[in-house]
């Protein structure tokens, strides 16, 4: 089954990953995509085993809308703590809809439900994943041809920063207000290294803004 909430799965779901990890604990486990058939009563009493068993110490959601956390929240004594959600220059439509309100554009789409401004309100991280991919793991935009303008204004502000293309892409990230954490996938020890450094640099509000035309959008 994919998604599943229910009390059993996600006991077995957790003693299975503990088995094959060959570890005690789990400091975060997260519930991956909302199950649109969850009792949240269910996810309270798995959530309360996990804890007391001492096999999960904190918990959070991943692809959730506010309300999907409120339902949740609603049942659960423990925060929700984070909620992973696709975020990057290339994939900003939180930011565009946030701009866009009120407007019948198609930028005007809220696909979050108002997800960064929740999450600032209630204290909950935001780990932005595939931060360096196009689309739904289409590939990175960073050195791709596709690109060309975005790529030229990341390879102007590493220049002008001392960084890299992949600095300045997770630096764009952690610039919004939200303190959101950049879930990164490579194995690359270079992109890696260069990735990570990108956590020192400090954007201005344009350079923000300029990257974010580059990219593609605009303001109404
Ligand atoms: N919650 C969710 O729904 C969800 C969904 C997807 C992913 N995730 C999480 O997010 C993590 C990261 O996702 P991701 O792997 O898609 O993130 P990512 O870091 O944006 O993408 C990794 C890919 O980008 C490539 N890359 C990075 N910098 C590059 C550069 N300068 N030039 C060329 N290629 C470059 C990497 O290649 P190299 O290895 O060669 O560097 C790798 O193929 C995953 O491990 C997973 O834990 C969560």
């Amino acid at each position: 089954m994919r998604y599943d909430f229910s009390k059993d799965h996600l006991i077995e779901a957790v003693d299975g990953i503990l088995k094959r990890m060959q570890i005690d604990y789990l400091d975060f486990f997260l519930l991956h995509r909302p199950d649109p058939l969850m009792e949240p009563d269910e996810i309270a009493a798995a959530f309360d085993e996990l804890q007391a068993a001492g096999k999960v110490r904190h918990f959070g959601v991943s692809n959730c809308n506010p309300n999907q956390v409120n339902l949740i929240q609603s049942a659960v004594d423990q925060k929700l703590m984070v909620n992973q959600l696709q975020f990057s220059v290339m994939h900003a439509g939180a930011i565009r809809a946030g701009l866009h309100v009120n407007m019948e554009d198609d930028a005007s789409v809220d696909h979050d439900g108002g997800m960064i401004e929740y999450s600032r309100l209630h204290n909950m991280t935001i780990q932005a994943w595939s931060p360096y991919q196009y689309g739904l793991f289409e590939g990175p935009y960073i050195d791709n041809p596709k690109f060309p303008e975005l790529n030229k204004k990341l390879q102007e502000l590493a220049d002008a920063k001392g960084s890299t293309k992949n600095g300045i892409a997770t630096a764009w990230i952690l610039r919004h207000p939200a303190n959101m954490q950049v879930i990164l996938g490579s194995m690359n020890k270079e992109h890696l290294t260069e990735s990570i450094a990108g956590a020192d640099v400090q954007l201005t509000k344009q350079e923000w803004y300029d990257l974010y035309f580059a990219a593609g959008n605009d303001l109404p």
